[in-house]
């Protein structure tokens, strides 16, 4: 069989109401387009999902990453529930979509990707996570305990398949530029890196050359790392992140997987993109966000694939054994909110520079003297 290729395509093209939910049109719409495109044979099958205010396309196709056609079908339909999104005034309609035209690849238009072509296993489970009020590097905890923590993931002790570790790729997304390292021999270095969550992020996990079962440039794991600000020059949101995760039969098991979110650890980008908050992982029913627009969640889908066929999903987090997880996030959530605007809620003075802070801290410019 041919390589399948997964496809997580998301972006905000309205909230309902302010930047909580995806109003269901938008959904309805969006299968209507990707309905279109699987009887046409372009996709293998495809699954619309909303995540807080994000409308996310995942799509399984034999065309590999970065298909011009797959990219301009994720646009057009975009642009086409941007269409309904104005008709009922939805906020910020079209928010996401920083080009007016398609040109080629999304990558660098606004929507937020994660992509990868793999061979399908006889047995294939994937988990399509999806956070919203946050930015990519929240994902580098939950992948590091992942694929190198021996404390979340015992497969990496007791599994000979896992025991080697895996290969990180690591994108420095200031400077462009991107680094391969080892775990476990480059723990340490690896941690010195990803600790910088606002620069250094985990893009794709790899299995090593000795891993027995799956081939070494076949990805097992990659993230959005899409930053809207570079793209536009000025805040227009965040970047709220997607992952993409297999697992089972020399990866991490689905409880692995999952078990890497049941620390609320705290990410930025809660209420206009400038605080501090816990990611709470949640269900797709409460995948709105409420609370001083937040806090920051995540919602998991797993599927099956069969022959490129997503059969699911389930709803990851929809299990009591996440609400102390939950209960925690409410806890820190309070604490943090007491802190109203002081730091370390809100964000330090350089992650605030792309926020609309410096235009008011601009009024007070000539008013300083030397002191
Ligand atoms: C959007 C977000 C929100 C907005 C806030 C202000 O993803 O995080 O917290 O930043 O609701 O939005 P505007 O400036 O559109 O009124
Ligand atoms: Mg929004
Ligand atoms: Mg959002």
């Amino acid at each position: 069989m041919a390589k399948i290729t997964i496809s997580l395509i998301k972006a905000d093209v309205g909230g309902y109401p302010g930047h909580a939910s995806v109003h269901p049109k938008l959904k309805e719409k969006a299968k209507e387009c990707l309905k279109q495109a699987k009887e046409s044979g372009l996709l293998v099958d495809f699954h619309v999902m909303g995540a807080g205010d994000d409308l996310q396309l995942l799509m399984s196709h034999e065309r590999g990453v970065d298909d011009e056609e797959i990219h301009q079908l994720a646009w057009d339909t975009f642009v086409e529930a941007t269409q309904v999104a104005k008709e009922l005034k939805l906020y910020g309609a079209g928010q996401d979509l920083l080009k007016d035209a398609f040109s080629g690849n999304i990558r660098g238009m606004g929507p937020g990707i994660a992509e990868m072509e793999f061979t399908e296993r006889e047995g294939e489970p994937l988990i399509a996570f999806m956070m919203d009020k946050t930015e990519p590097g929240a994902f580098n905890l939950p992948i590091f305990k992942m694929f190198a923590d021996p404390f979340n993931t015992a497969g990496l002790i007791i599994d000979p398949t896992l025991h080697d570790g895996f290969v990180f790729e690591i994108w420095d997304i200031m400077a462009h530029r991107k680094v391969l390292m080892r775990a476990p021999e480059e723990l340490y270095d690896i941690l010195a890196l990803i600790g910088a969550k606002s620069r250094y992020v985990i893009k794709r996990v790899y299995p090593k050359e000795t891993h027995p079962k799956l081939p070494s440039d076949e990805p097992v794991a990659v993230i959005s790392t899409e930053k809207l600000y570079q793209i536009a020059e000025k805040y227009v949101g965040k970047d709220d992140p997607v992952a993409l995760v297999r697992a089972q039969s020399g990866l991490p098991a689905l409880g692995e997987v999952l078990e890497a979110f049941a620390f609320p650890h705290l990410v930025s980008g809660w209420m206009r993109g400038s605080h501090n908050g816990p990611v709470m992982p949640v269900s797709f029913r409460y995948a709105q966000c409420t609370r001083f627009d937040g806090p920051p969640r995540v919602v998991a889908a797993g599927f099956q694939i069969a022959n490129g066929k997503l059969v699911g999903p389930v709803d990851l987090f929809d299990d009591p054994a996440f609400d102390y997880t939950r209960q925690k996030a409410q806890e820190i959530t309070e604490y943090m909110r007491r802190h109203g605007p002081f730091e370390p809620h809100r964000l330090p003075l350089e992650e605030m520079e792309y926020t609309t802070l410096p235009e008011v801290l601009k009024k007070l410019e000539s008013r300083f003297e030397s002191a």
